[in-house]
């Protein structure tokens, strides 16, 4: 039975057939990556036209180039910056140049190793939390995906806004998932820089509850200054203490919003769906659930994983890296090239779109083995291929900030309650990939929950 081909996850339809603008369209509104051709599996570039020239680049050496070496020509598209600007102004993740520069060096000293590991508590308890709440769902099927944006959001607003009474999480979280939903819709158009005329969904952007929530965060802001640091500084604290080394620039209490908000906006849909992904993984093949758990439980005895345990969860580690393969949640990135330029020997104009697919990258056939597979194996041990075919955090200066903040997360919440739960598929409810700003399990994912 060796030479059975495995069963492989559920993976996005892509097209195989010329589309006309209309039908593309259609696909787009639905589910983006349902306009990648299935041929980006098993080339370096495919390139198009919709409205404007677009090129989707899935070779490492390129990637690189957009990436690392010729990185100020190919500035994030607006389509991203035009979505995501309404909520977190010009903070770090939509902000170019100098005034980009100035804020990832005032930001960098948050995210050092150091820092990380010391909210690593509130990580765990947050763990636990959830698992009470998931052993409440005992014996039937629950919706892990909702129970892991949940957990991910309590974990970082509370390492954003930690005990501050006037910060109503309730209302943040409502107002920032409203937001990315509605937004999300609207984005869809824009993503390959359609003309103007084509008609968008109307933009219905909910701009009193974002307004309510930008007066509560910066009283918060205010508050926290009179008062100093807590006991272990959160990233209020340490984005407070910030400041440019090099232009000695520290924000003002807007710039701190913005980027506390970009926090939340950035880190919280991505990790909880990194989680939901991994325990739909896990249930999907259970002997790597089994290997996971056993692994758990020997290092954890019963108690919710923390900063110290991460090196002894190597196995953990893997299963959630081969998730971010498979189902990368930042799937879709999008540049415009500012002069003329060469990627895989064609010819890229200004103002071309340069799309980088990364659910196309990571199952492509020309640098992954069985690509389709769920196989955390081949994160154990060294690199499995070249660093630019595996950019679940993209690369280069722009690289993620919150990637060390969010792999510790994922593997102290997937050890911590594989530990403690066994989880199986429900029947016809298997998610469906589904890319809208995130890559989405479209339907929730339906597990059942038994004790371990
Ligand atoms: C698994 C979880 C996460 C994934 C997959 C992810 C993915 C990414 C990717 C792909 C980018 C680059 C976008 C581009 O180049 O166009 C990015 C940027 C960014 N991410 Fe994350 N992210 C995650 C978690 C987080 C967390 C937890 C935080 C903060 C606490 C965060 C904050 C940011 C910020 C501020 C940027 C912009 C950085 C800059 O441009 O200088 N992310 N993320």
């Amino acid at each position: 039975m060796s030479d059975m081909p495995h069963p492989t996850p559920p993976q996005v339809p892509l097209v195989t057939e010329a589309w006309g603008v209309l039908r593309s369209l259609a696909a787009a509104r639905r589910n983006i990556l349902e306009l990648i051709p299935e041929i980006a599996l098993r080339q370096p570039i495919v390139s198009g036209k919709m409205g404007r020239p677009w090129h989707m680049v899935m070779d490492p050496a390129a990637l690189r180039r957009i990436l690392l070496e010729e990185v100020e020509n190919y500035p994030k598209s607006d389509v991203t910056k035009n979505i995501l600007r309404p909520a977190i102004g010009e903070s770090l993740f939509v902000a170019e140049g100098a005034h980009w520069r100035w804020q990832r060096r005032a930001a960098a000293p948050v995210f050092t190793h150091r820092n990380i590991a010391n909210l690593a508590p509130i990580m765990s308890a947050a763990t636990d939390r959830s698992c009470a709440r998931i052993k409440a769902q005992l014996g039937r099927g629950a919706d892990l995906y909702q129970e892991m944006m949940t957990a991910a959001f309590e974990v970082i607003s509370d390492v954003t806004f930690s005990g501050d009474e006037q910060f109503d999480r309730a209302a943040v979280h409502r107002a920032v998932d409203g937001y990315i939903d509605q937004s999300a819709k609207v984005s869809l158009f824009d993503l390959f820089a359609l003309p103007g005329w084509i008609p968008r969904p109307s933009r219905m952007l909910s701009s009193g509850a974002m307004k309510q929530m930008k007066q509560m965060s910066d009283s918060v802001i205010d508050a926290r200054r009179d008062k100093g640091p807590g006991d272990i500084p959160d990233l209020l604290d340490l984005l407070l203490a910030g400041e440019d080394p090099k232009t000695k620039r520290a924000m003002n209490t807007a710039e701190l919003r913005d980027n506390l908000l970009t926090f939340i906006v950035a880190g919280h849909e991505t990790t909880a769906l990194t989680l939901s992904w991994a325990l739909y993984l896990c249930a999907f093949d259970q002997g790597v659930q089994d290997k996971l758990r056993m692994e758990a439980q020997g290092v954890l005895q019963g108690r919710a994983a923390g900063a110290d345990d991460i090196p002894d969860l190597p196995y953990t580690r893997a299963v959630i890296d081969e998730t971010l393969r498979l189902y990368p949640p930042a799937a879709f990135l999008s540049r415009t090239a500012q002069k003329p330029d060469t990627l895989c020997e064609r010819q890229i104009r200004k103002g071309d779109t340069v799309t980088l697919p990364i659910y196309a990258l990571h199952r492509s056939h020309l640098l992954w083995e069985e690509p389709h597979r769920f196989n955390p194996d081949r994160f154990l041990g060294e690199a499995p291929v070249d660093r630019y075919a595996y950019l679940p955090f993209g690369d280069g200066p722009r690289i993620c900030i919150g990637a060390s903040f969010a792999i510790q997360e994922a593997v102290i919440m997937l050890a911590t309650i594989l530990s403690r739960f066994r989880f199986t598929r429900v029947a016809g409810k298997d998610p469906k990939p589904v890319l809208i700003l995130t890559l989405r399990p479209e339907g929730g994912v339906w597990l059942n929950v038994e004790e371990a």
